[in-house]
């Protein structure tokens, strides 16, 4: 089944010299890649351009990894989605839980990023995970029904959760397969109260935290994860490419 595999590239590739290596060795990498899977790099804002240019004929996907609520307007140092959208990008991470722990957003912020994501025909995945109370299903629980509570049953299709336990990112710590499955079957059962069994069926749920080569095929096959988000490996155009290759 096809997964979708995203990179979160996040404040990285500080200098226009380490961002034109890493999309040279990317290119390397992806040239003779076959693979039936959805490919996609998130890059800092700044380089959308360039990375849209640059992948234009290759397989791989672009997307923002954050965004405003706003189209246009007074909003200094604000990016709005019709710019990352004219820019060529597909799709916009929202609520991550740098994001939500660095810049204070809330459940609320990001329910009006994805409305306007929605609108402007950018697919928003919508991360959750991040801890608000000493509970991480109360935390999760929250994180998503605001989301499924204000949204259509067509919205849905059009909508990536990523599930992302805040300790196991960037700690080299994953769950256990056992884990990861329980928490995307419960965020199912969320959508489901809302939009029924079909609907939930089919939402596309990703991983997020301590994803590498030699743990994708368990958390895509065994934890029935709808594919992945990936930080620290995505920083490696070999890991990044090994990701992809190692799920068949
Ligand atoms: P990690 O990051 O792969 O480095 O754990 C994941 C993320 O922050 O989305």
């Amino acid at each position: 089944m096809q997964k979708l595999i995203v990179g979160n590239l996040k404040m990285n590739m500080e200098s226009v010299s380490q961002r034109d290596t890493y999309c040279k060795e990317l290119k390397e990498e992806f040239a003779d890649l076959k693979t039936e899977h959805v490919i996609a790099l998130c890059p800092p804002t700044v380089y959308l351009e360039h990375f849209t240019r640059i992948f234009s004929k290759m397989p791989v996907n672009i997307g923002a990894q954050d965004c405003f609520w706003e189209l246009y307007g007074s909003y200094t140092g604000n990016t709005s989605p019709k710019t990352i959208k004219s820019l060529g990008a597909e799709m916009v991470i929202v609520g991550h839980s740098e994001r939500r722990k660095y810049n204070h957003e809330t459940n609320e912020d990001i329910a009006q990023k994805v409305a306007i994501l929605l609108r402007t025909e950018l697919m928003p995945i919508i991360c959750v995970g991040y801890m608000e109370s000493d509970d991480e299903m109360d935390s999760v629980r929250k994180q998503v029904e605001i989301i499924v509570q204000n949204f259509t049953t067509d919205d849905m299709e059009n909508l990536v959760f990523a599930y992302e336990p805040v300790w196991a990112i960037g700690s080299g710590k994953t769950p256990t397969t056992d884990e990861i499955h329980t928490m995307i079957m419960f965020i199912r059962s969320i959508v489901s109260a809302t939009h029924g069994k079909e609907v939930a069926e089919n939402v596309a749920i990703l991983y997020g935290g301590s994803v590498v080569a030699e743990n994708v095929t368990e958390v895509c096959t065994n934890a029935y994860a709808d594919g992945v988000l990936v930080g620290r490996a995505s920083l490696s155009p070999h890991k990044f490419a090994q990701i992809a290759r190692m799920l068949k």
